[in-house]
């Protein structure tokens, strides 16, 4: 269904939850990255119509909302789908897989130019360093959970996993011999 122009209000929930992060800070401004986050989880991602609500809801500019928007890649900018894994090719992970682990993803969705995979649920790009080198290679999936230790065998029952829409388990650093993903 297409999303209508007068569908992007922030809910009466939504909008406690945003008043709840301006009242941490002394302005208003600083509580952009969380309400960018709401608008996002509320809309896939931040159209220029989410972006301006945004900044309707905290009195700014729309340019300025559209600046932080733009500068981190947890934003997504464009539609895409359901699911992102993110794979890390950074240093730690370049050496141990990481852009090979990049290239099999790819394949098995069967991704387009865009990351974007054939079925329409799961999306891939690469990633800066992510934090967890010491479990490279690794991913993270949609902005959450990251997945660590990446084998070919993981990385199937992940996609099998994210096709289906199921949940990928919190885990924190695991043994380099634990399956990540259940
Ligand atoms: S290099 Fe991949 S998590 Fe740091």
């Amino acid at each position: 269904m297409m999303t209508e122009k007068n569908d992007f209000v922030f809910s009466a929930d939504e909008l406690k939850s945003i008043e709840a992060h301006v009242a941490k800070y002394p302005e208003k401004r600083s509580a952009v990255m969380p309400a960018l986050w709401i608008a996002q989880e509320k809309f896939g991602w931040l159209s220029e119509e989410a972006i301006k609500l945004v900044a309707d809801t905290l009195d700014l500019p729309y340019s300025h909302v559209y600046g932080v928007a733009s500068f981190y890649t947890m934003y997504f900018k464009k539609k895409a789908p359901k699911h992102l894994i993110e794979v890390c090719t950074c240093f730690s992970c370049s050496i141990t897989g990481g852009p090979e682990t990049y290239e099999y993803v790819k394949e098995k969705i069967e991704a387009d130019e865009s990351g974007f995979g054939k079925e329409g649920k799961i999306w891939v790009r690469q990633a800066e360093c992510l934090g967890a080198c010491d479990t490279a290679p690794m991913c993270q999936i949609t902005n959450r959970t990251y997945v660590h230790n990446l084998t070919e065998e993981k990385v199937d029952e992940l996609i099998e996993k994210l096709r289906k829409d199921e949940e990928i388990p919190f885990q924190s650093v695991p043994l380099k011999d634990q399956s990540v993903v259940d």
